[in-house]
């Protein structure tokens, strides 16, 4: 198993993983209005691949909080469903927050399952400042800072960046 940057060429691989896993419905939620029209960050988008095959997939978009704090919306993730538990989303996850602290980002949100999450340091207590350009179920709206400090006491919309 690779653990490679995503490529254009991957594009209708990673479709069609998101597809199984999430429905082709998917960007009726709310999350794809902060991603509508934007390019997710392709220095923090990853492919797990095995004999050339996609069997995992991590993205990010850039979105800001107010106007003047810069944020990371961790997702989509997804695994094959005949490759998890082995602890490859944890790596996909683990991996991308440490190019994305490496490259100096400081915040990054997330709507998902706080019980898989919180493992990697996401927690609901990190957003109750933050509200989202539509619906969602509030347990599920995890943020983390990988500058300690950086959400404490941040309040304000979370944004698209157009
Ligand atoms: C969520 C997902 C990416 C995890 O990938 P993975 O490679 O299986 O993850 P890991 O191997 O690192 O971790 C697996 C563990 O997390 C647990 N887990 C997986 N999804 C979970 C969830 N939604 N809530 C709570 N625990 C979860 C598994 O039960 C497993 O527990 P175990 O180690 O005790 O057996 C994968 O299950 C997936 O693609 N799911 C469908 C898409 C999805 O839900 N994406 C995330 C949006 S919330």
């Amino acid at each position: 198993m690779q653990i490679i940057a995503e490529q254009p060429g991957h594009t209708g691989g990673i479709e069609g993983l998101l597809d199984l896993a999430f429905g082709t419905d998917r960007s009726n939620k709310t999350v794809y209005r902060l991603r509508a029209g934007v390019e997710p960050l392709r220095e923090l988008c990853f492919v797990a691949l095995q004999n050339n095959h996609i069997e995992g997939t991590i993205r990010y978009w850039p979105i800001t909080i107010g106007m003047e704090h810069p944020a990371l919306l961790l997702g989509p993730i997804a695994v094959a469903e005949h490759r998890r538990s082995e602890g490859l989303g944890g790596v996909l996850i683990r991996y991308s927050l440490n190019r994305a602290a490496a490259l100096g980002h400081r915040i990054v949100l997330l709507v998902g399952d706080a019980p898989y999450y919180q493992r990697f340091g996401f927690s609901r207590a990190q957003t109750l400042g933050l509200t989202l350009p539509g619906p969602v179920n509030l347990d599920r709206f995890l943020g983390l800072d990988l500058v300690p400090g950086a959400l404490d006491g941040l309040s304000g919309d979370v944004r698209s960046i157009l």
